[in-house]
């Protein structure tokens, strides 16, 4: 097991693992220093909290991006770093924990019985198990120890990363805005996964998964607010597609992941173009 992010198996220095280590530290260290200088808000220990959330599901989409990433790009170094993703996402989770208990000033009994007795605290402890059996069966020993069984265990991370996202959509109360962009993105890698293998690289292809996970998204958002809220789902839908609107108030939720799916794909055409990569 590579215990030194930054090298590769082989140990030599890797400027790319070493790239992806600092992003994943790098938000820990805004937050220290924002903690520090008092830049974290009237209630730092609950914006930290926060915060820290959302970087575990960024970080788990990540670690869902890394395989599509590398073949689409055609690096396979790339599908090596998706260990490390995932082990990050983890970290980040078991921080979100303890911050969480920190603001219910470390008592166990009390965190334990807030778990018990709201769903959405059990959907992300459920969740964060999840993480942890299978941050504990990614070593190369368990890997080589379960054999074939171990791609199958492995798939748990689609279910993880759906309860997550339920667990953050849950929590959002009145605006579930951040939740349904990463929904948008964790719903075009999970489109992305179903294509046949021969699609899973042509450009037109992915150009047409953007347009589908943005609409996914929108269908998403409407049917939370149709369903839970006395909110105007319909005109919440509409807005999306109001460019007017977007261009004074900045593109709505599932449109900004589709943007960020749609500037991927450009990236991708670049590369091509560029010559860069192989078929993975
Ligand atoms: C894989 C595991 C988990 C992930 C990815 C996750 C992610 C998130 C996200 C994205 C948010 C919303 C943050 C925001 O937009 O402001 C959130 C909020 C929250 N999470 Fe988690 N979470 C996880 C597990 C847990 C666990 C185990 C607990 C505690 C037992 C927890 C407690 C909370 C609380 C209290 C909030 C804020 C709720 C509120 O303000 O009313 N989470 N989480």
């Amino acid at each position: 097991m590579d215990l030194i992010p930054w090298t590769d198996r082989q140990g030599r220095f890797s400027a790319l693992r070493a790239a992806v280590f600092a992003l994943l530290l790098a938000p820990a260290l805004w937050i220290l220093w924002r903690a520090l200088t008092d830049g974290l808000g009237p209630e730092p220990r609950n914006q930290a909290m926060h915060e820290s959330g959302r970087w575990a599901l960024r970080f788990l989409a990540l670690a869902l991006a890394v395989t599509p990433i590398g073949r689409i790009l055609g690096e396979p170094r790339i599908l090596a770093l998706r260990r490390m993703v995932g082990l990050g996402a983890l970290a980040w989770a078991a921080g979100h924990l303890v911050l969480y208990a920190a603001l219910q000033n470390g008592n166990l009994v009390m965190v334990l019985s807030e778990i018990v007795q709201r769903i959405y605290l059990a959907i992300g402890t459920l969740a964060l198990l999840g993480l942890v059996w299978l941050g504990w069966t990614s070593t190369d020993a368990a890997m080589k120890r379960l054999g074939r069984g171990w791609k199958r265990l492995h798939r748990l991370v689609f279910p993880v990363t759906a309860l997550a996202l339920l667990h953050a959509f849950i929590q959002s109360k009145a605006d579930i805005s951040p939740s349904v962009f990463h929904a948008g993105l964790i719903l075009g890698l999970l489109l992305w996964r179903l294509l046949p293998a021969a699609r899973q690289r042509s450009l037109p292809v992915l150009a047409a998964l953007v347009v589908a996970a943005t609409l996914a998204a929108a269908a998403l958002e409407w049917a939370w607010y149709a369903a839970l809220t006395a909110l105007p789902a319909g005109r919440v839908w509409a807005a999306n597609w109001d460019w007017r609107g977007a261009w004074d108030f900045g593109p709505r939720p599932a449109v900004q992941a589709g943007l960020w799916l749609a500037g991927f794909v450009l990236l991708a055409a670049g590369w091509r173009l560029a010559g860069r990569g192989r078929r993975a």
